[in-house]
């Protein structure tokens, strides 16, 4: 808004570059690194596929953002509202406009199976964003699920998760499994959307999920993958369809 100057000047108008704009708009990107993890999962006919689960390197952004817009006309099982938000937070990491942000691809032989993503509040709070597969009915959701828990946990050193759920899917998957407590609503909101807050606390991880939940859901694990698993995964391929 103008306002009438209250002084003298030695000069009026100001150019400003926008480098100087930028320092105070954008968003911090400090998140730890993960290294990479896998779990194997097993499709309906019984095949076993170890899956990969790494963050996303620069150059994959743009052909996941590609890909993802094939998302934004899937009216079906909420995959339309959630693509269009991870979407948007993975832009957000290009255009550097979300503080924190960590955006993990779960990965078959370098097939995209799915993407798990969310961001650091602080040091105590971290806040699951989403979680998406494109292959559906392996249990590939549980594994990209727990493995935001494992780095919230076991990697930045927090002390609780903050999920919401957009699908009965995801809140089946998560919410139901993990036995997640939720905050009282509306006097504490999820940043998406200010939905409920369901919340996992170090304690409740330590005692139960990091031990048991993967293996009941799953019926899988989590382990650090080896060189040649890294390796193998290397070049990102991303389906030509969406198929959900
Ligand atoms: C939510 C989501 C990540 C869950 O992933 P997921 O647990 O891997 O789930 P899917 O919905 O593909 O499959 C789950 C079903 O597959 C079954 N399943 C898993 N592994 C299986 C196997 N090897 N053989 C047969 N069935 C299997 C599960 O038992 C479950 O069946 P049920 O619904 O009858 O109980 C996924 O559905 C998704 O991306 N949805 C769209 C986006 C979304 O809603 N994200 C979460 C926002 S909160």
């Amino acid at each position: 808004m103008k306002r009438k100057v209250p002084t003298k000047l030695r000069k009026e108008v100001y150019n400003i570059s926008t480098e100087w704009l930028e320092g105070l708009l954008q968003a911090d990107d400090n998140a730890p690194p993960m290294k990479p993890m896998y779990s194997v999962l097993t499709n309906k006919a019984g095949k076993k596929n170890t899956v990969l689960i790494r963050s996303i390197k620069e150059k994959e952004i743009d052909p996941v953002l590609e890909f993802l817009k094939q998302t934004l006309d899937a009216e079906y099982d909420y995959y339309d509202i959630v693509g269009a938000r991870v979407f948007a937070e993975l832009l957000a990491i290009k255009r550097k406009r979300m503080k924190d942000e960590y955006f993990f691809l779960g990965l078959n032989n370098g097939k995209l199976v799915g993407i798990a993503n969310g961001r650091l509040m602080d040091d105590e709070v971290n806040i699951s964003l989403h979680t998406l597969t494109f292959e559906r009915q392996v249990n590939a959701g549980a594994a990209l699920f727990y493995s935001k828990c494992w780095y919230c946990f076991e990697v930045c050193g927090q002390d609780e998760f903050w999920a919401t759920f957009e699908s009965y899917n995801g809140w089946v998957l998560a919410g139901l499994r993990m036995a997640l407590p939720s905050y009282p609503w509306p006097d504490m909101q999820h940043e998406l959307g200010g939905a409920k807050i369901f919340y996992l606390t170090r304690d409740l991880w330590e005692s139960t999920i990091k031990g048991e939940y993967l293996k009941q859901v799953s019926r899988s694990f989590f382990k650090p993958a080896s060189k040649e698993l890294i390796k193998k995964n290397a070049k990102l391929i991303i389906p030509k369809k969406l198929e959900i």
